[in-house]
């Protein structure tokens, strides 16, 4: 039996849980209030028969024990099983030596930064070299206690103080290298104290470990702020600044307001705003707000207006990312940030900060203000279509023009169709439009987008040109008019996979849709595929307009041969049917949920079973487009090797 469930098999999940929350019994089972969401009415249900766990309400969350642990007091999967196996009173056999020796070589540049972090604390609030910054920080509105709860320090204008300090306790000066503190010389001969006249602001993670440190310059001088390198312990685009005190804070709240800077962070606790941590300057990136999902799915950040709603700005930090070589996906721009609070289904919101000013500067001023711009904050997509058409006239066709152009880009990244209807017709009533007119543009702009990145090889670099001024669902439909006998390979593709044909529900456009209906109709009852313009004249006006655009667009489009022009469209019309069907399962998760949460079993299952129908579907669908793919790739090859046999 392995560790898991020896702990698992010991523990009583209900006492487990019921240490958390108050649980009744209710039948075999138990019931409470989710501690993970706020409810009234309790949907929260242990299962003790199988050891699980499940939140029938809003969260929707469930698992095991271990699951529940990890969640409730925001524990990584060792360190629940830890906590757990201590106590089932469960042995946990020791790591490997390897493993053991690295943990071993963290601790001791923790404890490293850890006596820095004392050592230039010690020296801010007892040290007569350290008066001008004492002075700076109370002067700032800065507490004793603050600079206490979070360990400001000062480092002193000398270059081995912290060296001598703590190698004369017995540190190697490597080790300490190692740990970010000290660094070494130009010339290589030895080292020196890595900050030096600085106010020192300890880094610490999430369970109060410091990890490394920002240090302010006192006066003028560059750079302002310099941060510890990357170490082991410390990867700036992990942490967040304060979280170890804002965790309690956050999930009291229900939400976590991001600031940029150290100081914002210091004086929000001051004031009892405890749920606020900070970015430290850099981009915000999915990693660290991957660490506050744990805690919150509100997410209120806290922005400079001038930043915020610049397009001069958002694209420069396009470009940054760009040429940064990085791993870590930066979310600062406001595309990003409404991908990702998509992907994360989290509530991002942004509160402008009066010009000028920053958090600390406001709370300070009148902690009640700041209490109100943060309850005040909006949607992060509401806020940019203020932020971005302010300062636009939206009577004139150019202030219309610019104001479709700056919001596009954003309004396509909204995967949730909804959430994008809505903010398309708040746009078209702002700028006093036909929405199906802004609808219709936005999304052959993004088709246009999408096409743009990936130029490959030549065959990819045809198939894209030709799709460019189309979305891909136009351009099947555009393909199927212009060349009848697609059909065939298309009907054939989708049912070998066990699907129905091609058929009208594959488009996205209800006038799409009726042009389909209508053309296969038309065939089928004997229609001469060649007698297009006799077809296009049994459709109604908006209809043959349409029909007319769609072939017009494609004939522009540079010849293609024609099993490429079959092989895309296959392709595509079976891509086609899998993002249906997957939108489908996405609309049946809800109903089983909310079926689930009223009680209605039965309808539950039905919606269960459907579900996984759909899974096999899109599973033979897949094996499909797998299969195409290869026979391409064969294809190819074979076309190549033929290009290189000599004498054929
Ligand atoms: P700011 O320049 O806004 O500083 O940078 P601040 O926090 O308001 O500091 P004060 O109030 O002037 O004393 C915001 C954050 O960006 C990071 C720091 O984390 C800083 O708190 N930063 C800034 C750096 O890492 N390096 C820099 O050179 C500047
Ligand atoms: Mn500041």
């Amino acid at each position: 039996m392995s560790v898991v469930d020896e702990v698992k098999e010991r523990l009583d999940i209900v006492e487990v849980i019921q240490s958390y929350v108050p649980l009744k019994k209710a039948g075999r089972n138990y019931k409470g209030l989710c501690p993970f969401h706020a409810e009234k009415t309790p949907s929260f249900v242990v299962f003790p028969d199988s050891g699980t766990w499940h939140c029938f309400g809003a969260c929707g969350t469930g698992g095991d024990v271990f699951t529940f642990v990890m969640k409730r007091e925001n524990l990584d999967f060792g360190e629940a099983l830890a906590m757990l196996a201590r106590r089932a009173g469960v042995e946990l056999t020791p790591r490997s030596p390897q493993a053991a020796e690295a943990d071993q070589r963290l601790d001791l540049l923790r404890e490293i930064n850890q006596a820095t972090a004392l050592y230039y604390h010690h020296l801010l609030l007892n040290s007569a070299g350290a008066a001008r910054a004492l002075s700076y920080m109370e002067g700032r509105g800065f507490s004793r206690d603050t600079l206490e709860r979070f360990q400001v320090g000062y480092a002193p204008e000398r270059w081995d103080g912290l060296l001598r300090y703590l190698t004369g306790k017995g540190y190697a000066a490597a080790d300490l290298a190692e740990a970010g503190v000290i660094s070494e010389r130009d010339d290589g001969s030895g080292y020196h104290d890595r900050f030096r006249r600085r106010i020192i602001f300890p880094i610490r993670d999430q369970q109060g470990r410091t990890i490394g440190f920002g240090g302010r310059i006192l006066s003028e001088g560059t750079p302002k702020y310099l941060n510890s390198p990357q170490t082991p312990l410390f990867d700036k685009s992990s942490v967040l600044y304060g979280l170890d005190l804002a965790r309690q804070g956050i999930r009291a709240a229900g939400a976590a307001v991001i600031v940029e800077g150290y100081t914002d962070v210091l004086m929000a606790h001051q004031y009892g705003l405890n749920n606020v941590v900070a970015q430290m300057g850099t981009a915000l990136t999915e990693q660290q707000l991957k660490l506050l999902k744990r805690l919150t799915s509100r997410f209120v950040l806290a922005l400079d207006p001038d930043a915020a709603g610049d397009q001069a700005t958002l694209r420069g930090l396009d470009v940054a990312r760009q040429v940064m070589d990085r791993d870590v996906v930066p979310v600062r721009t406001a595309n990003e940030l409404i991908r990702f609070g998509d992907r994360l289904a989290a509530d991002i919101q942004i509160v402008a900060l009066p010009a000028g000013l920053d958090p600390d500067e406001v709370i300070r001023d009148d902690p009640a203000e700041w209490a109100r711009l943060v309850a005040e904050a909006q949607p992060i997509m509401d806020y940019y279509l203020q932020a971005l058409t302010a300062g636009l006239d939206l009577t004139t066709a150019e202030g219309k023009r610019e104001a479709v152009q700056r919001l596009d880009p954003l309004l396509t990244e909204l995967g949730d169709w909804t959430l994008r209807m809505h903010y398309v017709q708040q746009l078209a009533r702002m700028i006093q439009v036909d929405d199906r007119v802004l609808w219709e543009q936005i999304r052959r702009g993004a088709a246009g987008r999408k096409a743009q990145p990936r130029p490959a090889q030549p065959e990819a670099r045809a198939k894209t040109a030709e799709r460019r001024a189309l979305g891909v669902d136009e351009h099947c439909l555009a393909s199927l008019l212009a060349h009848p006998h697609l059909f065939a390979a298309v009907d054939e593709a989708l049912r070998s996979g066990g699907e129905a044909g091609v058929e009208a529900e594959d488009l996205g456009q209800t006038q799409d849709r009726a042009i389909f209906a209508a053309w296969r109709g038309w065939l089928e009852g004997g229609g001469a595929p060649d007698a297009r313009a006799g077809f296009c004249d049994t459709l109604d006006g908006r209809l043959q307009e349409r029909a007319g655009y769609l072939l017009d667009a494609l004939a522009r489009q540079p010849e293609v041969p024609d099993d490429l022009v079959r092989d895309t469209v296959t392709g595509d019309v079976i891509r086609l049917r899998l993002q249906n069907l997957r939108r489908k399962i996405g609309e049946m998760r809800f109903l089983q949920q909310d079926a689930q949460a009223t009680g209605d079993r039965q309808g539950a299952m039905a919606y269960g079973g459907l579900i996984r129908e759909m899974h096999t579907r899109i599973g033979r669908l897949e094996k499909v487009v797998d299969e195409r793919t290869m026979m391409g790739r064969r294809r190819r090859e074979d076309a190549a090797v033929r290009v290189f046999t000599p004498g054929e």
